[in-house]
């Protein structure tokens, strides 16, 4: 009992640390992580973090935790029932890997939120001018609340979603277009429907329930409850919006 003890104690069952021996301002240990990566990783991350068919390297989100020694067991151990196998690499040079592999994540974050604009005068567009506030708020049920979406969506993401958001539309937020027997026309979201009933909340946040034989007209169009501003906001205040929103959003 002791011997096993013993040989516990010594890393027959190594021990990995907490966090990586490596700085990224170490260039040597960058450069070989790099060179380690081309080797075993780049095939489904690409070189670049992003091309690949593996997840997205290149990003601040990582699903199976991004502590050093979570993205560590990440690539020792891989992601059971995926692609992702575990990798029998030297302690060392799984350290220079996640080093990469960071640097991969500073570029992300630097890049996501390099909106050209003004956040102070964003956020005063975002309440005023926009209307966003109307959807994006903590109580609103009309729009999903936006505090922090800066840290999960890319710029490109958020810019799309402004000015073309029939182009990706959350499956939460689908719009249902109505005409009653009554001539009464109601666009609102769809909240559920069954074979005798449609439930939609309004523009006003009001819950509108319709026996199906009131109803002289529905349709399920692919459109976003929310307008595009493509040309109700100038280029500059679009970039001041996307200011804000990086900088953490509906505050
Ligand atoms: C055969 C393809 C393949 C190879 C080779 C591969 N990966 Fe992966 N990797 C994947 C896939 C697929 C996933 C997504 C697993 C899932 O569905 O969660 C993944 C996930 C990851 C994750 C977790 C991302 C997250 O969001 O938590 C990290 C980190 C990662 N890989 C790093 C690496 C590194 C570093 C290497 C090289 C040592 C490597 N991978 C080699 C396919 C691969
Ligand atoms: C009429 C309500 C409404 C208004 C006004 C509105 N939005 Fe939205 N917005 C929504 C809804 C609903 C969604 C989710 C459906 C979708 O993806 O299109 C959404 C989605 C978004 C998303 C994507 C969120 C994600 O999770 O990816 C962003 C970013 C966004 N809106 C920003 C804005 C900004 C900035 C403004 C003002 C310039 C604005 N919205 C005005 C209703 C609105």
């Amino acid at each position: 009992m002791r011997l096993l003890f013993a040989l516990l104690a010594t890393g027959v069952y190594a021990q990995t640390r907490e966090s990586n021996p490596y700085s990224l301002k170490d260039a040597a240990a960058l450069a070989h992580g790099k060179q380690l990566y081309s080797y075993y990783c780049v095939f489904c991350h690409g070189m670049d973090g992003v091309s690949g068919r593996g997840a997205q390297l290149a990003s601040t989100y990582r699903k199976h935790g991004s502590s050093d020694r979570e993205m560590y067991r990440t690539i020792a151990d891989g992601v059971p029932g995926t692609e992702m196998s575990g990798h029998w690499i030297d302690e060392d040079e799984i350290w220079k890997i996640v080093l990469f592999v960071r640097q991969f994540e500073a570029g992300a974050a630097a890049k996501r939120c390099a909106a050209p604009g003004d956040a102070a005068r964003g956020e005063s567009i975002f309440n005023g001018k926009g209307g966003c506030r109307n959807c994006h708020s903590k109580t609103s049920r009309l729009g999903p609340d936006l505090a922090g979406i800066g840290a999960s969506r890319s710029i490109e993401h958020l810019r799309e979603s402004i000015v073309e958001p029939d182009k990706a539309i959350s499956r939460a937020y689908r719009v249902a277009r109505l005409k009653t027997v009554n001539g009464e026309s109601v666009r609102g979201i769809l909240l559920n429907q069954d074979e005798y009933t449609v439930h939609v909340l309004d523009a006003a946040e009001r819950i509108r329930s319709f026996r199906r034989t009131q109803l002289a007209e529905l349709a399920l169009p692919k459109e976003s409850p929310m307008p595009s501003y493509a040309k109700t906001l100038q280029a500059s205040e679009i970039d001041d919006v996307l200011a804000f929103l990086c900088a953490g959003g509906s505050r």
